[in-house]
């Protein structure tokens, strides 16, 4: 089988995380090209890039290309040019309709990260893959183009975990809660760690949840819970809206509850509260001075760019899923779940944990897909593929998991204290 050239669109935190790791295992891949639409990135990305992995004399590592993957024709022609066999879709979300098409139209594998979005849109129905992507489906399966949907850390790693649980763990599972705490400190006032818009729109939004097999919505913030994690220590974890939780409730139906809590400190949830009732989270354009703007983009060009944030960024994450369940006629439960620290991933490829734990995932799926050990052939959700292979090959690609039997009454054996 060729070993597919790859096209990486976007080159922020992400895109950095995903072009170091594609040239670390480029043996596996035909060319390597970043795009994006800002040139100067994309040269700094690929410079850096030559320093760590080249030595003198080696022609460029990497290709790059200034495109605007919003423009169907542009993102077309590209893929063309390169006779690209894989795109890894790490830009914005705004960008994964027209690349989805492209991919369509010229018979190039696709993967993304996240949910494709509208800038003007908030609080989609659910299930959110029902208005963009899954429509797309039948197009892909008459073509046998593999699309993966979702394979980032979360949604991506999380939902492998679950298919992991399920065919080693349980012979029923009855919920399942996903976890995702950011014990570090990048030292800002306010930041983001990817995306500032997306990201902003997921902590305002009203909270879209599957509970009693069907989809509940509660408003934003009211739903915690404190939880004791490996290596990060106790917090407060919110119960938030999710991409994942929209594939999971449809490939796991038959479980109870699917739910998604994110740990937010007191001072960040005061400043979001303050912009939000200033209106500044507002996706919905404003007359100023006769010129239109959405708050949350000037929101956006004000913040630190995520990328930014790696430098001088300390301390860990950590993520993973509480299952529950039975095995065997025994009540059990299993905590699932990966580690990063954002110095040593700084150290490793210049960026922070949030990035590397997307990237990192997206090239061990990457890998997966160029050997044609995954090869759906269809668009599908990483949970509908075998997670044997991609568990055991992202430890080598720089993220490590682990697993464990917690006590069903609900505590958490590790210490209070990171
Ligand atoms: N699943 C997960 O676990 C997970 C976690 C974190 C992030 N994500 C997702 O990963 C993606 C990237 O996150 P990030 O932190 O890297 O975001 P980011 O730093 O804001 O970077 C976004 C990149 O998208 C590029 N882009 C935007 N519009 C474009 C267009 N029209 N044409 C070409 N490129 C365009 C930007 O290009 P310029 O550089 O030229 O501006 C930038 O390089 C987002 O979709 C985010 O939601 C997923």
């Amino acid at each position: 089988m060729a070993k597919p050239n790859l096209l990486i669109v976007g080159a922020g935190g992400v895109g950095q995380v995903t072009a170091n790791k594609a040239v670390q295992f480029r043996d596996d891949f035909g060319t390597i090209t970043l795009a994006a639409r800002t040139r100067p990135k994309l040269e700094r990305i690929a410079g850096e890039i030559q320093k760590r992995w080249g030595v003198p004399g080696d022609p460029p590592l990497i290709d790059v290309r200034a495109v605007n993957a919003r423009d169907r024709v542009e993102i077309t022609g590209l893929i063309r040019t390169l006779d690209i066999g894989l795109v890894l879709n790490v830009a914005s979300p705004y960008c994964n309709t027209t690349i989805l098409d492209a991919c369509l139209e010229t018979g190039a594998a696709y993967l993304d990260t996240a949910l494709a979005e509208s800038e003007f849109t908030e609080d989609i129905d659910a299930p959110w893959y029902a208005h963009e992507e899954w429509p797309r489906r039948p197009r892909f399966a008459e073509r046998k183009i593999s699309a993966l949907l979702g394979m980032g850390f979360d949604p991506g790693v999380v939902n492998i975990f679950c298919a992991h649980a399920r065919k080693h763990l349980f012979d029923d599972i009855e919920s399942i809660d996903i976890i995702d705490v950011n014990a570090g400190s990048h030292g800002r006032y306010f930041a983001t760690n990817f995306d500032a818009d997306v990201n902003l729109r997921e902590i305002k939004e009203d909270v879209v949840t599957w509970e009693n097999g069907a989809w509940k919505t509660i408003p934003r913030h009211s739903e915690w819970m404190d939880v004791s994690l490996p290596q990060v220590g106790r917090h407060r974890v919110y119960s938030m809206g999710h991409d994942e939780l929209h594939s999971l409730a449809v490939n796991f139906s038959g479980t109870d509850r699917i739910t998604f809590w994110m740990g937010f400190g007191d001072h960040y949830l005061k400043v979001f509260d303050v912009m939000d009732n200033l209106g500044l989270t507002s996706s919905v354009p404003i007359d100023v001075d006769g010129v239109q703007v959405a708050p949350n983009r000037l929101i956006k060009a004000l913040l630190p760019d995520p990328a930014s944030l790696a430098s001088g960024y300390t301390g860990k994450i950590c993520i993973g899923v509480d299952i529950r369940g039975r095995k065997d006629g025994e009540t059990k439960r299993h905590f699932i779940w990966s580690n990063c620290d954002h110095e040593e991933n700084y150290r490793e490829v210049g960026s922070q944990s949030i990035s590397y734990s997307t990237g990192v995932p997206v090239i061990t799926a990457a890998r997966l897909l160029a050997a044609g050990t995954w090869n759906p052939q269809t668009m599908v959700h990483v949970e509908e593929l075998d997670p044997d292979p991609f568990l055991a090959l992202m430890p080598e690609v720089g993220i490590d998991w682990q697993v464990e039997e917690l006590p069903v009454d609900g505590g958490w054996p590790y210490p209070d204290e990171a």
